[in-house]
């Protein structure tokens, strides 16, 4: 049976790789960011089941438009859109507040909120919510790994409240995954080597195999799991 699937920043990296997973297997997909042409490149590339819906996620007014254009039922909502700031300067506290502000923007508010305004949507009985956190949460890494590590706490009470509904909530928080934009020019190929060097299997990861888990997690098969995270990071949390 055909899903209705959303996933957001489904544009690029590892979003675009997770909407095509679900674009093969014969779901309908909706992909959200902020820039209309490479939402409608995606779509050109993965075929008729891609639809591109623009919108900035941290906007709630911009939120709430967006999801009177959307299904009234979501079999799967995967909150992957998120990135780190490395633009917002300033010295002092003025500066260290424009980046955690920054930050928690870019990471929890533009999950939470679409989260919210999609909850009534999302389909009892095996309806899925899959996040995109990040081994910096548990690693610990300023301002952005503090807003992925928020939503750890926000994922178990959102499993608490949607599990009576047969809806599970997971995250799965990647290592490096190399050709995204989450880097852009900073993961050289020193730094890559470098962060190859942290895992236990020597390299770091690419955008489908982080799709392959939240695949299966949005599968009827991990019904029994809710509430979880799922590192998907090479062993880079474990490597002594
Ligand atoms: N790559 C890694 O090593 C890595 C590691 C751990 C976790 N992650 C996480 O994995 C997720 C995907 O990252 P990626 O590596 O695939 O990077 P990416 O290629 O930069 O993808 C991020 C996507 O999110 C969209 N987006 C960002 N802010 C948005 C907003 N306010 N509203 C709507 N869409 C927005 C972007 O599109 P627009 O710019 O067009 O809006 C882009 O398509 C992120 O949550 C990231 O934190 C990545």
């Amino acid at each position: 049976m055909s899903r209705n699937v959303v996933v957001t920043g489904g544009g690029t990296g590892i979003g675009r790789a997770v909407a095509a997973r679900f674009a093969e297997a014969g779901d309908a997909v909706l992909v959200i960011g902020r820039r209309r042409d490479v939402l409608e490149r995606a779509a050109k590339e993965l075929g008729p089941a891609i639809r591109p819906m623009v919108c900035d996620l941290a906007d709630p007014d911009a939120v709430e438009a967006l999801v009177a254009g959307m299904p009234e039922r979501i079999d799967v909502l995967v909150n992957n859109a998120g990135s780190r700031e490395t633009a917002a300067s300033g010295t002092g506290l003025s500066g260290t507040a424009a980046r955690w502000r920054s930050d928690f923007e870019r990471n929890v508010l533009t999950t939470v909120l679409l989260t919210e305004a999609l909850r009534d949507r999302l389909a009892a009985d095996g309806g899925r919510v899959v996040t995109l956190s990040s081994s910096a949460a548990v690693r610990g890494a300023g301002s952005y790994g503090a807003a992925k590590a928020a939503l750890h706490a926000w994922n178990r009470h959102l499993a608490a409240q949607l599990g009576p509904s047969g809806i599970t909530a997971n995250i799965v928080a990647p290592g490096t995954v190399a050709g995204t934009e989450f880097f852009g020019e900073r993961l050289t190929e020193a730094e890559v080597t470098r962060r190859a060097g942290r895992t236990l299997v020597g390299r770091v990861g690419v955008p489908d195999e982080i799709a392959g888990t939240v695949v299966f997690l949005a599968s009827a098969e991990a019904g029994y799991i809710t509430g979880e995270v799922l590192h998907a990071d090479g062993g880079e949390l474990i490597r002594r």
